[in-house]
């Protein structure tokens, strides 16, 4: 039996240990703008939920005086707790204790619930804050990041893994958000580079700031990197809860029903007048989730990067379903290489984690010029096609306007194994657009006439009859049906119902050949 002396030690231990490298740092840290370890784990978690791990755990590094220098639980806060009552294994990175920086048994422990979270089919989230690998340790640290990386490539696709990122993020260090699902960043005080300006100064005798090269902005809408840019470290961490209410705990069960008011059969009015008479005016393709999905609630990823291209989770009948959507309103809609690496991403997703799939379709081709052809259209665009081809959830497209060329193919048409393909009346299911397509065969015709614009007006108003319509790709029976806009939610929702169950697989494999 422990006496009450022992207890009263032990509770003294864990109170000095609780304060991570004490309260001056702790006030730095405040003074920083930013949160300790500790209170952001209080924010992120149900109240009194938090089990903590190692918290004695310390340092066993002898150079440079290190051996003097010890703090309980080495810099990185570690353990379980409940988000919306379902588990996940987290990690908070501690700045105040030698800068966050890693050490051999700070890798341990985050080892540790990585194990356990996998073991136990739950969410890992990494609140990152750290200067990289403890320097005092040399090789030691390099082998903790690595056993951390080698964990993160095992987890994926079997549990979710969230990283924020609080502070710096830096060195090889960023390895590991980069393979987690999801990359949030807090506007203020958040960076990651792989190399940092004075590195870029030496090497390249380049002046830039820490921010323009890793900042929250950079990489929310340059690299891609992030996927949610925040305001501060409150609107994070209530996002990361928001984010996993989308989500299951792990790839072998069915992502989490919340019974939904907003009825099935909604009639959506607005959508009857969206799509505007001329082809080539924008819309805003959130008019048409908002208005399909349940309650208008859309949380779009990757908001910043890429935007003719929308991404997002939604729920519909209070199931989750993941959305991907093409922008007219911004470069038409059309197909980049930013836009197919942004949607063969969260398609992976979606399908690792049986979140069924909705497309809402108007896209006008690939980009055409060399920056695209020299950048790798061609295999990065491939990665869209690959994306969905392998898909094996519950996949619906609907087309609402413009589905041309390669790009009909390539998002998640009826040949790519789309499950369900609906059309809009207002659909044009065709090789390329009327203009473009009469000036390739009508060009010596128009050139011999009499009046060679005329002539290929005429023909253009042939070819659109004929083609700016979905008529001929229902009579082949590439789509299903041709639906009325505004009972596109009833009708997506039946689709779903009707997929419920869906089984399918594809042909067994180590694994298939991406084009990266
Ligand atoms: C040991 C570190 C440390 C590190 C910071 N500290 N980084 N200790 N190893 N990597 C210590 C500082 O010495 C300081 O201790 C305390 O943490 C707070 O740091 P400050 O510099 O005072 O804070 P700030 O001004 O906010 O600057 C934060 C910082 C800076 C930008 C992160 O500390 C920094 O540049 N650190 C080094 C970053 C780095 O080069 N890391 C290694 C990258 S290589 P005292 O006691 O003096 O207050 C790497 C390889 C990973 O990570 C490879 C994986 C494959």
């Amino acid at each position: 039996m422990a006496t009450p002396t022992q207890i009263i030690k032990l509770r003294e231990k864990r109170d000095e240990a609780t304060l991570g490298g004490g309260a001056k740092r702790i006030r730095e840290q405040h003074d920083k703008g930013k949160l300790t370890a500790r209170e952001r784990i209080a924010k992120l978690v149900d109240p009194d939920s938090f089990e903590e791990f190692d918290l004695f755990v310390t340092h066993r590094c002898t150079n440079f005086g290190m051996e003097e220098q010890v703090y309980p639980g080495d810099g990185v806060i570690t353990g379980s707790a409940t988000i919306n009552e379902r588990l996940v294994y987290i990690f908070a990175q501690d700045f105040t204790v030698f800068g966050g920086s890693l050490s051999k048994t700070y890798a341990e422990k985050i080892c540790k619930i990585m194990d356990m979270a996998l073991k136990n089919g739950c969410p890992v989230i990494g609140l990152n804050d750290s200067g990289g690998a403890r320097i005092q340790e040399g090789i030691d640290a390099l082998a903790g990041y690595a056993e951390i990386f080698w964990r993160n490539v095992m987890a994926s696709g079997v549990i979710p893994q969230i990283s924020a990122i609080l502070g710096p993020c830096a060195g090889g260090a960023v390895y590991s958000p980069a393979i987690t699902d999801f990359v949030l960043m807090e506007k203020h005080n958040s960076y990651m580079f792989v190399t940092g300006p004075k590195v870029v100064k030496t090497v390249l005798n380049e002046t830039v700031s820490t921010e323009d090269l890793g900042g929250a902005m950079v990489h929310s809408s340059k690299s891609g990197v992030a996927h949610f840019l925040t305001n501060s470290e409150d609107e994070t961490l209530l996002l990361i809860r928001k984010l996993l209410s989308f989500l299951p705990s792990n790839n072998m069960e069915d992502p989490p029903y919340e019974p939904s008011h907003d009825p099935v059969d909604r009639v959506c009015a607005p959508l009857e007048d969206l799509i505007p008479e001329n082809p080539n005016k924008p819309y805003d393709i959130l008019d048409v989730i908002h208005e399909i999905v349940d309650d208008r609630e859309f949380l779009q990823v990757m908001l910043n990067f890429a935007q003719n291209i929308v991404v997002g989770f939604a729920r519909m009948n209070g199931f989750p379903v993941g959305i991907v959507a093409n922008q007219p309103k911004v470069l038409a809609g059309v197909l980049d290489i930013d836009a197919s690496i942004k949607a063969a991403r969260f398609v992976r997703f979606c399908d690792a984690f049986n979140i069924p799939l909705i497309v809402l379709e108007d896209v006008p081709g690939f980009l055409p010029g060399t920056s695209q052809e020299h950048n790798g259209i061609i295999r990065n665009g491939a990665k869209l096609l690959y994306a969905f081809a392998e898909a094996t959830v519950p996949k619906i497209t609907v087309i609402l306007r413009k589905a041309y060329g390669g790009a009909y193919c390539v998002m998640n048409s009826r040949h790519m194994r789309a499950d369900l393909v609906y059309a809009w009346p207002s659909a044009e299911i065709a090789v390329m657009g009327p203009k473009g397509a009469v000036e390739v065969i009508f060009r010596k015709e128009a050139k011999a006439s009499a009046d060679p614009k005329q002539t290929l007006l005429e023909r253009e108003r042939e070819y659109a009859a004929k083609f700016a319509n979905p008529y001929a790709a229902a009579e082949r029976g590439y789509i299903d049906d041709i639906i009325e806009p505004a009972r596109t939610r009833f009708r997506l929702i039946r689709a779903l119902e009707m997929l419920a169950n869906k089984k399918d697989s594809i042909p067994p494999r180590k694994h298939g050949n991406m084009p990266l």
